[in-house]
């Protein structure tokens, strides 16, 4: 007997939405249809589209709208990331070279193009207009947040600002994954409590990926650590370490958009030996917690179990 996974009861599922996720129709196109399918079939915690079979089986969703759905979370995921990756500069993702790293960018942009056109011929699969509704309206969320971030990278994000971000980039996709499941049972009271909860775990999870990006190895994160702050962006881990060293200088420059006046090295290495990460990792705890609070009041079962288990890894993780 193996360590019980939260993933563990939606597994044969899980299966079944990465085969739909790879059933994409291939532009014929020499070696392009390799990296789509590395790219759709390289892993990846897969924690939205659990998130979807967990409130699908919980809700008893028809599984074929719910594998769908499932598979379109996932692909406008995966889309996202070809982007971000792309807009980063990062060479490598999940232990991997990016998309980037290995093609032009008008080819990333377009391969980002035909995943987000993908996802969204999945959603249509599900049958549902309000779930296409919430999905349309979540990837403008998602797509917005990322353009403030792009726009606003050398600004001095407070706590504020960095909360309406986080909620853009990742929380609306999130919640959509979620509060889905219930529209499609026809259960609207049930997916605002699911929505709700998605949106606190999306906060804690993205959260912590910041925290990761200091703490973090790049052997296990498969991404290269550090580089928000090398990128002038800041994250919860700087705005908690800047209330403590309202002084730094490095930091100032960095905020001030004087990139190259920062030693980032040094400040990097300073917040991690600081107290900011052990309070970022309060923060986020306090949104696990409510996320934890909204489900409690969901119907008791194994897939809430599950759920809670999900909801504590999102926050005490290494990958
Ligand atoms: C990375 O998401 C981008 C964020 C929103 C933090 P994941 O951490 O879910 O990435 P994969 O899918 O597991 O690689
Ligand atoms: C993820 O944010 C981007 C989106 C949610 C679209 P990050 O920039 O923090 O993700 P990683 O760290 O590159 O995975
Ligand atoms: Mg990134
Ligand atoms: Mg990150």
């Amino acid at each position: 007997v193996g360590t019980a996974s939260p993933y563990d009861l939606v597994r044969d599922d899980m299966r079944k939405v990465e085969r739909r996720m790879r059933a994409l129709p291939f532009p014929a196109v020499e070696s392009l249809p390799a990296t789509l399918k590395d790219l759709l079939g390289s892993g990846g915690k897969r924690i939205r589209p659990t998130l979807t079979l967990l409130f699908g089986r919980m809700f008893a969703v028809p599984q074929e709208r719910l594998f769908s759905l499932a598979a379109a979370v996932e692909v406008v995921h995966t889309a996202t990331l070809v982007h971000d990756d792309l807009i980063d500069n990062a060479q490598y993702r999940r232990g991997k070279p990016t998309v980037n790293a290995r093609w032009q960018p008008g080819t990333t942009v377009l391969l980002g193009d035909l995943l987000f056109a993908w996802a969204a011929q999945l959603a249509a699969a599900t049958g549902s207009a309000p779930v296409m509704q919430r999905f349309a309206a979540a990837l403008t969320t998602v797509v917005s947040g990322e353009i403030v971030q792009t726009v606003g990278r050398s600004g001095r994000p407070g706590m504020k600002e960095y909360l309406h971000r986080i909620r853009g980039k990742t929380a609306a996709l999130f919640t959509a994954a979620c509060e889905s499941p219930g529209l499609l049972a026809g259960l609207p009271a049930e997916a605002r409590l699911a929505a709700s909860y998605g949106e606190n775990l999306g906060i804690a999870f993205q959260m912590t990926d910041d925290i990761l990006d200091f703490t973090g190895k790049d052997k296990e994160t498969g991404k290269p650590t550090g580089s928000d702050l090398r990128q002038g962006l800041i994250t919860l881990p700087a705005i908690c370490y800047r209330r403590e060293h309202p002084r730094d200088a490095d930091l100032n420059a960095l905020m001030g958009g004087r990139v190259g006046k920062a030693d980032v090295g040094r400040l990097l290495q300073a917040v991690r030996e600081s107290s900011a990460i052990a309070r970022a990792q309060s923060i986020a705890g306090e949104y696990a917690g409510k996320a934890a609070a909204v489900l409690a009041r969901l119907p008791a079962g194994p897939h809430r179990d599950a759920l809670n288990d999900l909801t504590r890894i999102a926050v005490d993780r290494n990958r």
